[in-house]
């Protein structure tokens, strides 16, 4: 008998024919979302899923699925993933590393640039028809060339964001909890601060740190007090890394000057207030969606979950602790 796989939401043709050619598969390619109590119902007697963020792999869900083997994440990151509950329990857990940096850097820069130069704003003006004509004061914006830009989290999308920072001639700083050698600070035009220090230089802050205790909330009150008035926020990392409470307040109190976000702490849910903002560009999680690279996210975790259910090592194993066992 074939294994069977559950895909939890829909995903390319070619990703699910690959799939189907070595197991049977239920897929969701209508796409309707699903609940804890219908995924928990949909994996009796699979062995494998295809899923996305949205889907969440909780102690509780894991604990009602026992015939899981694996878990294929379409995703770089895995938060909606307990690896030490799947860990415990034998279960792999995949992801897609290597293929959205790029393209996650390039939406940044979207999220910037729109924020910085009132784009959303601007576009929405002129659809209403309130435009009579050009004028000197007209959505005045904020310069980005020449202004300095703190990368918080220099991994491969904030190495990216950096890359991308020499067009536009900006001063570059960063803060990881990992320096990275010289070498790279030189190639990329970046030199490494203390926290405090980029929150209080920086035009432009951008969040590149994974989700996980120690950066829930990286960003809040006492973040917002050291930023400039002047500054921007940019999140394409993951929501809780903000404070959305106490951005919502920074942004009313004027304590900086707008944000760009693609991402939020209780998605798909915003704070009601940023809805209302003008200064803020609000983008529903779509910083790694272009074609080739959703194509590429698809593609891998199908082959993570052909190789892990084929008795081979899926290429993007996050806990071989479970190989060993
Ligand atoms: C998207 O947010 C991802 O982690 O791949």
């Amino acid at each position: 008998m074939r294994p069977k796989v559950l895909v939890t939401r829909k995903i390319f043709d070619g990703a699910l024919n690959l799939l189907g050619k070595h197991f049977d598969v239920e897929s969701n390619q209508r796409d309707l979302p699903v609940t804890p109590n219908q995924l928990v119902k949909r994996l009796q007697g699979k062995s494998g899923v295809v899923t996305l963020l949205a889907n969440e792999f909780s102690d509780m869900v894991l604990t009602q699925c026992p015939d899981l083997k694996i878990i294929c994440n379409i995703a770089v990151g895995y938060n909606n993933i307990d690896i030490k509950a799947a860990t415990r329990r034998g279960v792999m857990v995949a992801n897609t590393p290597g293929v959205l940096d790029d393209t996650t850097a390039d939406f940044t820069w979207c999220l910037l640039l729109a924020a910085a130069r009132r784009v959303v704003e601007a576009d929405r003006f002129l659809r209403a028809g309130k435009w009579k004509g050009w004028g000197l004061m007209h959505f005045l914006g904020h310069d980005v060339h020449g202004k300095t830009l703190g990368i918080l989290g220099l991994g491969r999308i904030g190495k990216g964001v950096a890359r991308r920072a020499k067009g536009f001639d900006m001063r570059v700083i960063y803060h990881d909890p990992a320096r990275v050698d010289e070498a790279t600070e030189r190639e990329l035009g970046a030199m490494y601060v203390d926290k405090r220090t980029l929150l209080r230089e920086s035009d432009f802050v951008s969040l590149h740190v994974p989700l996980n205790p120690e950066t829930t909330h990286y960003i809040s009150h006492g973040e917002f007090a050291l930023m400039k008035r002047t500054a921007i926020l940019i999140n394409a990392s993951r929501g809780p890394v903000v404070d959305e409470k106490a951005l919502v307040k920074a942004l009313k109190e004027g304590k900086i000057a707008g944000a760009g976000l693609d991402v939020y702490e209780k998605e798909p849910r915003c704070e009601r207030a940023l809805i209302g903002m003008k200064n803020v560009v609000l983008a529903p999680h779509i910083a790694s969606s272009s074609i080739e690279t959703r194509h590429k996210m698809a593609m891998i975790a199908v082959q993570n979950c052909i190789a892990g259910l084929t008795g081979q090592r899926p290429p993007n194993l996050l806990n071989p602790e479970v190989l060993g066992r």
